[in-house]
């Protein structure tokens, strides 16, 4: 994990297209989302973990999902290809950003879908990747070869569960926490067999975006809803802070899709 984050102030924020069962049309209060956000980037700079800004555009309201820009490992970044077209603007800005910043830029196929990490996870020379939904599993093979990782594809089954980072979140090198019901079979086998501490969510506790959840160090940022899991995480020695994500939710985004480590 490194020690800085990139995040967008949600400036242009908005709900004004459907592409997951979240987006209903619900009406965002762009004040309180700005408020959310604040409490987002406070709560990840009191952990003396550097924020960046990237600015966003007018007209892509997606864009505060930094979490879905792409993959970081090191100086390489692998840039998304969204799926919907709502979101596929996104990737000249971040590319731009990126490239100035002095990364490594790779860009996959145009018709291979990768969307970063919504549906990546690293863990030492892992990557968990969540695929059926947003990427493809030709999209997290690539990504997975640039960034010289072992790749563990992990088929998402949930409808609701669109992002592997909205069912999945680690919370060390030993431990994660899970929604079983929005992975195949096979997937949660694959998880049971590399992560020895493995903490299952309620649909409860997950439809709360409890698994959306940003983790430095044995501190955890989480939606504000999730009740067992608060306590089961408490008990075993975790600092959990709650955070109101209402306005962010009506997009089927929270906390962690806004973070991106970089
Ligand atoms: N409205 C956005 C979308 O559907 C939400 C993205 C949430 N990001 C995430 N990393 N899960 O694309």
């Amino acid at each position: 994990m490194t020690n800085t984050v990139l995040l967008c102030p949600p400036i242009f924020f908005d709900v004004t297209y459907s592409i997951n069962p979240w987006m209903q049309g619900d009406k965002v209060d762009k004040a309180i989302a700005m408020d959310q956000w604040f409490k987002l980037k406070y709560g990840i700079e009191a952990w003396g973990v550097e924020v960046k800004l990237i600015g966003q555009e007018p007209r892509l309201p997606d864009m505060v999902f930094t979490a879905n820009a792409g993959t970081v490992r090191g100086n390489k970044v692998v840039l998304s290809n969204f799926k919907h077209p709502e979101r596929q603007l996104e990737t000249d800005v971040y590319e731009r950003w990126f490239k100035a910043a002095g990364y490594e830029t790779h860009r996959l196929p145009r018709k291979i879908n990768f969307e970063g990490c919504g549906d990546t996870v690293i863990m030492g020379d892992k990557m968990f990747a969540g695929y059926g939904w947003r990427s493809d599993l030709g999209g997290i093979r690539r990504a997975a070869k640039i960034l010289g990782l072992e790749l563990i594809p992990l088929k998402l089954n949930h409808p609701n569960f669109y992002h592997l980072d909205t069912c999945f979140c680690l919370l060390g090198q030993q431990s994660a926490m899970y929604y079983p019901g929005a992975f195949s079979p096979s997937a949660i086998k694959k998880l049971k067999k590399h992560i020895p501490e493995l903490i299952p969510l309620d649909v409860h506790d997950a439809t709360m975006f409890a698994c959306n959840s940003v983790v430095h160090d044995g501190r955890i940022l989480m939606p504000a809803g999730a009740q067992k899991i608060v306590e089961e995480l408490d008990i075993r020695g975790y600092e959990v802070t709650q955070i109101n994500t209402s306005e962010f939710l009506k997009s089927g985004g929270s906390l962690q899709c806004m973070t991106l480590w970089i």
